[in-house]
């Protein structure tokens, strides 16, 4: 699942500033780690933790990893290398440092983490973090450090507690929230359904109460998130399960909240109802992120997508027709084991035709454990570059392109934060392009109308409809 940057890290929200001891949580890879590092933030917090602002300044440092491509690995391992020398610093100063590797790579390497980075003092996969606090309780006593990777029975959620308040607060405008976690889909390249385990979707009760927590905390935006979201069938309020189509609609009957958002999606499981939700439910924003892996059939057998380059072009079809100003968003994997030239132009032909909004595109990286990391036909890493620069011009065209359709355009901006100018705020339209505009402080966490004037590279700029050139902030 990507929307952001996936090799890029991220610091934590979850804990707040205060005296004591202090936590560092890095989050790399997707939003559900993001969101994890947080809940572990939350549990941190009620330990005592508050947050530190960099690792050097931190008694606990915890990074939640990635393993979905090999780049995402070499980058943790690397970070472990400083880490350990910055724990052998404060040591000569007698201050001590604990390290925790969570995340992918921790359920997927478990104690090869242990061997190949020494220092670390306890390795945790994502399954077992609400055990976080007794875990590190118990690795003082533990030499070597610790490994704890089983998928337990207890659900994880249900036994993390609720952040603090002002945890929940300082989520801002636009918050993630798990709703379904795990993959049965087992396509050929990932490591998914072997670091997040079984498909488990969350029940409607426990995510309604989450949200209804935001959304008091003055969240107007929720972005539901799963590996395979659209296949949530979470137990809802009668026992029955609950799609995720029947979810939204429900969560749009919140005042307080604006917009609604969920990746990522499956092809296969993007079915009418929740087709038709983009139609019908205003607050469910005009964006999919459709993850379609290539556009050539052979490819996507290969792969174990379990459908072809025709299905997505009519999921497509289907969902323009509900939502017409729909803003599409897909993954690409360029050079799987087998692809020839001629898949390879299938994949540019579909991404020319489906002309895509946003997206992102990789390089196939064999991972250890998965089916096609041992096959034959794997592709030469100098045929996989020029390949991934011809697609990612294509798809840079074509997401120039659809922010090029909206200047001159009234749009709707929900304000997330203060821009890099004074007076000016940024934040997102329905399409998620990021958007700035010259507007007070006060309509941060609200929804309002923007002319956009201009492109940059990752942004629009935009001017309050009916604001003056002069920068009078009338009210839309
Ligand atoms: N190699 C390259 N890209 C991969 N992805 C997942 N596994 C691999 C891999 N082994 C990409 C897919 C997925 C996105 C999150 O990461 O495109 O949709
Ligand atoms: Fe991985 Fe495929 Fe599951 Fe997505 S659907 S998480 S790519 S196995």
């Amino acid at each position: 699942m990507t929307m952001r940057d996936p090799n890029a890290p991220e610091p934590t929200a979850g804990l707040g500033p205060g005296r004591g001891k202090r936590a560092f949580i890095k989050a790399y890879g997707c939003q559900m780690n993001v969101y994890d590092a947080e809940r572990m933030g939350d549990l941190l917090a009620r330990e005592g933790y508050a947050a530190a602002d960099d690792a050097a300044g931190a008694d606990l440092v915890i990074l939640n990893t990635c393993h979905i491509r090999e780049r995402a690995s070499q980058k943790m391992y690397s970070e472990l290398g400083r880490l350990r020398g910055l724990k052998g610093e404060r040591a000569a100063a007698g201050i001590e440092t604990r390290i925790v590797v969570a995340g992918c790579i921790a359920q997927a390497e478990g104690a090869e983490v242990l061997r190949r980075a020494p220092g670390v003092d306890l390795v945790i996969g994502p399954g077992s973090l609400h055990r976080l606090p007794a875990l590190l309780a118990g690795a003082d006593s533990r030499a070597g450090g610790h490994v704890e990777t089983d998928f337990p029975v207890e659900d994880k959620f249900t036994a993390l507690p609720a952040p603090t308040p002002e945890a929940t607060r300082r989520r801002g405008v636009s918050a993630f929230v798990t709703v379904q976690e795990g993959c049965d889909k087992f396509c050929a390249f990932c490591v998914v359904p072997y670091t997040r385990g079984a498909e488990y979707s969350r029940p409607v009760a426990a995510i309604l109460a989450e949200v209804i927590r935001l959304t008091e905390a003055g969240v107007r935006e929720v972005t539901l998130i799963g590996q395979n979201v659209n296949a949530y069938h979470g137990e809802g309020p009668g026992g029955g399960p609950w799609s995720l189509p029947r979810l939204i609609a429900h969560l749009a009957e919140l005042p307080n909240l604006a917009r609604i958002r969920y990746t990522t999606s499956h092809p296969r499981d993007m079915d009418e109802a929740l087709i038709k939700a983009h139609g019908g439910v205003p607050k469910l924003m005009p964006f999919l992120h459709l993850p379609v892996q290539s556009g050539s059939d052979r490819v996507l057998r290969a792969m174990n997508r379990g459908h072809g380059a025709d299905d997505y072009r009519r999921i497509v079809d289907q969902v323009r027709a509900a939502r017409p100003d729909i803003a599409l968003s897909s993954d690409f994997i360029v050079g799987f084991p087998g692809e020839s030239d001629t898949d390879f132009e299938d994949t540019m032909r579909l991404a020319r035709d489906v002309a895509f909004a946003s997206n992102f595109a990789f390089k196939y990286s064999p991972r250890p454990g998965t089916p096609a990391a041992g096959r034959e036909g794997q592709v030469d890493e100098a045929v996989k570059s020029e390949r991934l620069g011809a697609l990612q011009t294509l798809l840079e065209e074509t997401r120039q392109a659809f922010n090029q359709a909206t200047l001159g355009r009234d749009i709707d901006v929900l304000f997330e934060k203060s821009a890099r100018y004074p007076g000016q705020l940024s934040g997102k339209s329905p399409y998620l392009q990021q958007v700035q505009a010259q507007a007070p402080l006060g309509f941060i966490g609200e929804v309002r109308a923007v002319t956009v004037m201009g492109q940059e590279r990752n942004s629009l700029n935009g001017r309050l409809a009916g604001a003056t050139m002069t920068g009078g902030a009338q009210a839309a």
